[in-house]
Order: structure tokens, then C-alpha cells, then sequence
């Protein structure tokens, strides 16, 4: 195992690397739109102590490695693609089992190397049928023409797609060579770009970054500009609903981000909009963030999410957890980041109302899993063998930000918190961390509080923040986000109380509420329902903005509502929501309530999950045959 993750096999305590150079050719196999990559990755190593006779790397059984070599003394390992390495000396390899999600590749040195020798390997694969990597058939794309591909590294895919260090301890900067077939244009979360002849693209990384933000688009795809560092990437049919919703836009998040948390830099910020069955809002690939096309929502309201994203650029991909198992150092800070940034932005109220939202999605994962379940903890112990993306939910992020909001809260200053977090970025930019480097550095920053012992006031202790399961001993105060919340609570209240009176709801105007306060409300009325009946049909016909709605966070819940409500008379909009992303985070809380919902919706849910799963991602398909109970292969 690598030093402190379990996740990983690679020799990452032997060995510094500090180039990754990949060379790839990527094909589409006619007709079903699979296809694969074929190539090499070099790496450019420094060895770390004494006789290390072998190098280990992360690699996955969809991973063929046709070769492995050694480049002469003194190569380099070709930072702008154009360098080969000359004649390779060939090397012996094997690949030995790891985990259900990743084998270990084991490439024996000629000779023992001493601490201080510097090598470049090359390894010849290939690969494609693995997790990290997808493809999409034309049908699965916005545009229908032609088949797409895309890497999804975070958090241990990418041993699919290169054999690598595959742990977020590990940093280093990479370049590429990409070949892809005529018509098609390549992306990479890379800050140069350059288009060459012969349908090959360049890119360049020269500030280290971990394995799992390393990023790969090949689609039919094209860019508009919408900011001085900033543009849209879309599907052509999309890209003008693209450029409309974010122009202008960009720019100010980047410029409020700095500002509190210091320079950028990644130089370019550009948003690229993935097909529908993307697994997630959004993505932080450096210098490109992957999102879901269910942010065109046409009124810019799902702009939190570039926000969030835009907030891992200092917190998680400047500042990276160490291993998975502290998670919550990206999530937890980037939230607090993402909120620091829409209170300058759009002011305390708007930020307290969509922070409650996030309180109610913690709210609704303790008490699905039980508060004392171990995932509670915000420092999750991942044992060998356990795949971190099954420790994946609500607590690294709201848990989180409340513990963030707690060191804010203790500091009692906004202005000198902020000053913190801009010290915390500076420190540790480029490197990987626990949260015991952050924790120390925090009382460091602030001897006061550390003179009054803040880490071990009782039932505040940060011992217990990290290592207890549980709902968050603090809860930064959202009263400021009042004014919004109050009327969502009373208008939820009314529609709940079993002699509601039509003439009070009638009464209340939501056609100005925003879409984080129907969000607020939506959630209330899900929390209280069932309602009595006949209410949910009343609700629907009194509201078309919600029931007819296009934005994706609405009808995420008004299908929770209609399922929790058994108002079959809807339940096709649940199937076409369905049908129409891949979101994990709206698809998987929408099986699990069919599942445990009435006859007819657990049918539904089988014959939505026969219809579309072939474009769901893998991972995504697997925990729907889990909620499902179908067998998934996979312990
Ligand atoms: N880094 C995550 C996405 C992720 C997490 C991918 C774990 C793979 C494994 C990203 O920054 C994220 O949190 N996205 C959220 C958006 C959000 C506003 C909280 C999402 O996708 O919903
Ligand atoms: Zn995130």
C-alpha cells in the first residue's frame, strides 16, 4: 500500500514522480460507440531510498499492458510530447491482484537503484473497458451524430485509463499526445492546448496535480468564449444554450475566489457540459470542470455548482487530501469556500437559505443510515479492500462545513478566518494533507486559541468532529437566510395540516420565490409528507412552476414527492426523469425511494433501471442493482 492509503498498491514510498507523459491513439469502434485507447504512459521517476528494485503502479484488469521499458540514463520524459525517449531497454512485468476495483502492475529494475537515481519508464497498453473511461453511442449524446468518450478519475478510476500512482498523495506535473479519429476535438484538464495536424492535440500541465485530476474529453464538441480566461465547451446543439447561460458570469466567481483565497493558478477556467448521463453535478478537472447538462436550466440557478467547483481550484485540487479516507478536507472546505463566495456575491440571505438545503440533504442521509453509522465520521477509516467510492455521501460535505464553520466561529472574525484560509492555501498549495497538517496549522495561525485549548472543549473536541459519527456538534447559524425560509416553512405547514385551507395557501404568491426557495420548500413539504389526501394532485395544479418544471433540483423532488405520496397519476414524470440524466445524485435517491415505496413503483423501477441502464455510468448502474437487489458481481 501506498504511504497511509490502503486504496493504493503503487510504490509511491520509493519513488517520486515527477512527470507523467501520455501518448495515446483513441478509436471508436463502429457501431456500438465502446472503443479503446492504445499507447504508452512515461513516467519520470526519482527514486526515494536504497536498492528499490521494483516499481509498482496502479493499474485495473481492463488495463493490457503490451510492454514495459526503460529509457536510456538521462532521458527526459517529454514534457511537450515531442521527445522519444530512444531504444527502451524491455522489462520484466507482472500484474498481481488488488482489489475489486484495481490490480497492482509489478515492473522489475534491471538493477537495484540507489536514493537520488532518476529513470523514465515507458509502459505500451491498452485500455478501455474499465470504469475510469466511457463511451457514449451517438444516442447517448445531446447531438445524436457521432459517439463521445470521457475520463472520470476521482477517485480511484483512473488506474483504468494509465497505469499510475493512483493516490492523492501523489503530485506531479503531465503532458500529452492525443490521437483521435477525423471530426472529433480532445480536451484535458490541462492549461495548454494546441490543436496539431493530423487530428492530434497537445496538452501541457506544469503545476502538479494528483492521478485522479487527470481529464480526457474526444467528442464532437466546440467552445464559445464567455469570459477573459474562460470558455463554454458544449455538444454544437448545446453550445449556444451554453454560452447564454454562463456569459459574463465566470469571471466574477473567479475574481471573488481570489480575492478571498488568493491567486489562481490554473490561468484558465472553462466549463465543459457533458452528455445527460454524466454521474455528476460537476467535476473540478483543472483548468476545465465537467458538468451536467441539467445546469442549462435557462435562468443561471444552478450556478453553485461552477461556484463549488471553481472552490476546489484552492481547496482540493492547490490543497489535496492525502488519501480518501479524508475526503472532507476537499469537500468540507470547498463548501465553506463555495459559500464564502455567493455570500460576497449574492449576500447572506441567499447562502443561508441554499446552505439549509444542504443541512436538509445531511439531515435526510443520517437518518436514512442511522446517526452512529462509522460514514459519519468526517475521518472515515478505509480498510484495505473497501473501494472509497462506496464511502461516498452527505457527510464529508455538510458535516464538513460545519466543522469549517465551527473554526470560523471560534476565530469570531470573519475578515481573520478568511486571512486563514488564505495562509492555509499558501502553506500547503501543491501538497497533500491530513487533517491533523490542517488542524495543526490552524492552532499554529492562531496561538491564542490554542493557549484556551479550542481543540478539547468538551463535546466540541476536534478528536470527536473527526472521529465520531454523528450529526455536527455545531450548526453555523442560518438565520440571516430567515426572510426566504419563513414563508417556504408556513406555505409546507399549510399543505401538511390535515384541514388545510385552500384560502391561506391560495393566499400566498410563489411566483417571484427563486429556485433554491422552492427547493427549501419542496424538501419541508418531503419531509412531512405523505399529505392528506388529494393534496399532492391539488399542489400540482396550483403549481405548474413546480410540477411542469424543467430545472433538475425541482423535479428531483416533486418525484420524491410524487413517489412518498404514491400519486401515480405522475409517476411518468418520475420515469422521464429518469430517462432524461444520469446524475448519482438525483438517480440513486429516486431508486431508493421507488424501492421502498408501493408495488407499482418498485415495478417501475425495474423496468425504468432495464430501459436505461446501458447509460447510466458503470458505477452508477451498480448501486442501482444494489438498491434493485439484483446481483452486481461486486461483493
Ligand atoms: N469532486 C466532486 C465530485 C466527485 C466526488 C466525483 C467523489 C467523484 C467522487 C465534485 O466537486 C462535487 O462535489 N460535485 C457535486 C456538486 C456540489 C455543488 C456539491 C455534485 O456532483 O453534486
Ligand atoms: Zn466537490
Amino acid at each position: 500500500m501506498a504511504a497511509g492509503d490502503a486504496a493504493s498498491a503503487c510504490s509511491a514510498d520509493a519513488f517520486q514522480l515527477r512527470h507523467l507523459h501520455l501518448a495515446l491513439r483513441v478509436a471508436f469502434d463502429p457501431p456500438g460507440g465502446s472503443g479503446r485507447l492504445q499507447g504508452s504512459v512515461r513516467l519520470q521517476l526519482t527514486c526515494l531510498r536504497d536498492h528499490a528494485a521494483e516499481v509498482v503502479l496502479d493499474s485495473h484488469p481492463s488495463v493490457q499492458v503490451e510492454s514495459a521499458g526503460l529509457a536510456p540514463p538521462g532521458s527526459r520524459c517529454g514534457g511537450d510530447g515531442s521527445e522519444e525517449p530512444g531504444e527502451l531497454r524491455p522489462l520484466a512485468f507482472q500484474s498481481r491482484p488488488f482489489a475489486t476495483y484495481g490490480s497492482a502492475l509489478h515492473i522489475t529494475l534491471p538493477e537495484p537503484l540507489t536514493c537520488g537515481d532518476t529513470v523514465v519508464l515507458e509502459v505500451a497498453y491498452r485500455a478501455g473497458g474499465g470504469p475510469g473511461v466511457c463511451w457514449l453511442t451517438p444516442q447517448q449524446t445531446a447531438g445524436k451524430q457521432k459517439p463521445y468518450m470521457y475520463t472520470q478519475g476521482q477517485a480511484v478510476l483512473n488506474r483504468s485509463f494509465f497505469p499510475c500512482f493512483d493516490t492523492p498523495a501523489v503530485k506531479s506535473t503531465y503532458s500529452a499526445v492525443i490521437k483521435v479519429p477525423d471530426g472529433f476535438t480532445a480536451v484535458m484538464s490541462a492549461i495548454t492546448w494546441e490543436n496539431k495536424k493530423d487530428n492530434t492535440f497537445l496538452f501541457k500541465m506544469p503545476q502538479p496535480i494528483p492521478s485522479y485530476l487527470v481529464a480526457l474529453v474526444v467528442g464532437d464538441i466546440v467552445s464559445a468564449e464567455v469570459g477573459p480566461r474562460s470558455r463554454v465547451w458544449a455538444e454544437p446543439c448545446l453550445i449556444e444554450a451554453a454560452k447564454k447561460e454562463y456569459n459574463g458570469v465566470i469571471e466574477e466567481f473567479l475574481t471573488t475566489g481570489e480575492k478571498l483565497f488568493g491567486p489562481y493558478v490554473w490561468e484558465r477556467y472553462d466549463v465543459l457540459f457533458m452528455p445527460p448521463s454524466f454521474p455528476f453535478g460537476g467535476m473540478e478537472n483543472p483548468c476545465i470542470t465537467f458538468v451536467t447538462p441539467c445546469l442549462l436550466a435557462g435562468d443561471r440557478s444552478l450556478a453553485d455548482v461552477i461556484i463549488h467547483e471553481i472552490s476546489h481550484s484552492w481547496f482540493g485540487n492547490l490543497v489535496t487530501n492525502a488519501h480518501w479516507g479524508e475526503f472532507w478536507l476537499n469537500e468540507g472546505f470547498t463548501m465553506y469556500a463555495q459559500r464564502r463566495i455567493t455570500t460576497e456575491i449574492y449576500g447572506a440571505a441567499y447562502t443561508c437559505l441554499e446552505a439549509a438545503t444542504g443541512r436538509a440533504l445531511l439531515r435526510q442521509h443520517m437518518d436514512n443510515t442511522g446517526e452512529d453509522h462509522p460514514l459519519n465520521k468526517l475521518r472515515v477509516s478505509i480498510e484495505p479492500g473497501v473501494d472509497p467510492e462506496d464511502t461516498y455521501n452527505e457527510t464529508p460535505y455538510e458535516k464538513g462545513y460545519c466543522f469549517v464553520s465551527y473554526l470560523a466561529h471560534l476565530v469570531g472574525d470573519q475578515i481573520k478566518f478568511d486571512a486563514f484560509l488564505q495562509a492555509y492555501v499558501n502553506q500547503f498549495k501543491f501538497q497533500s494533507i491530513t487533517a491533523d497538517d490542517a488542524l495543526e496549522f490552524y492552532l499554529k495561525y492562531f496561538p491564542e486559541l490554542k493557549k484556551k485549548g479550542v481543540d478539547t472543549i468538551p463535546g466540541f473536541e476536534f478528536d470527536r468532529w473527526l472521529n465520531t459519527p454523528g450529526w455536527p456538534p455545531y450548526l453555523p447559524d442560518l438565520s440571516p437566510g430567515e426572510a426566504l425560509m419563513k414563508p417556504a416553512e408556513k406555505l409546507a405547514e399549510l399543505w401538511v395540516s390535515p384541514d388545510h385551507n385552500m384560502e391561506s395557501i391560495k393566499a400566498m404568491d410563489i411566483s417571484a420565490w427563486k429556485t433554491f426557495q422552492l427547493v427549501y420548500f419542496l424538501d419541508k413539504v418531503l419531509e412531512k409528507s405523505p399529505l392528506p389526501d388529494g393534496n399532492v394532485e391539488k399542489m400540482s395544479n396550483l403549481y405548474p412552476k413546480i410540477s411542469r418544471a424543467q430545472n433538475a433540483e425541482l423535479r428531483l423532488r416533486w418525484c420524491q414527492i410524487l413517489l412518498k405520496n404514491n400519486h401515480y397519476a405522475e409517476f411518468d414524470k418520475v420515469k422521464d426523469f429518469l430517462h432524461s440524466q444520469g446524475k448519482q445524485k438525483y438517480t440513486l435517491p429516486i431508486y431508493r425511494a421507488m424501492v421502498s415505496g408501493s408495488e407499482t413503483a418498485r415495478a417501475m423501477a425495474v423496468k425504468t433501471f432495464s430501459a436505461t441502464e446501458p447509460q447510466l455510468h458503470v458505477n452508477v448502474q451498480n448501486y442501482v442493482k444494489k438498491i434493485l437487489g439484483l446481483n452486481t458481481g461486486k461483493n
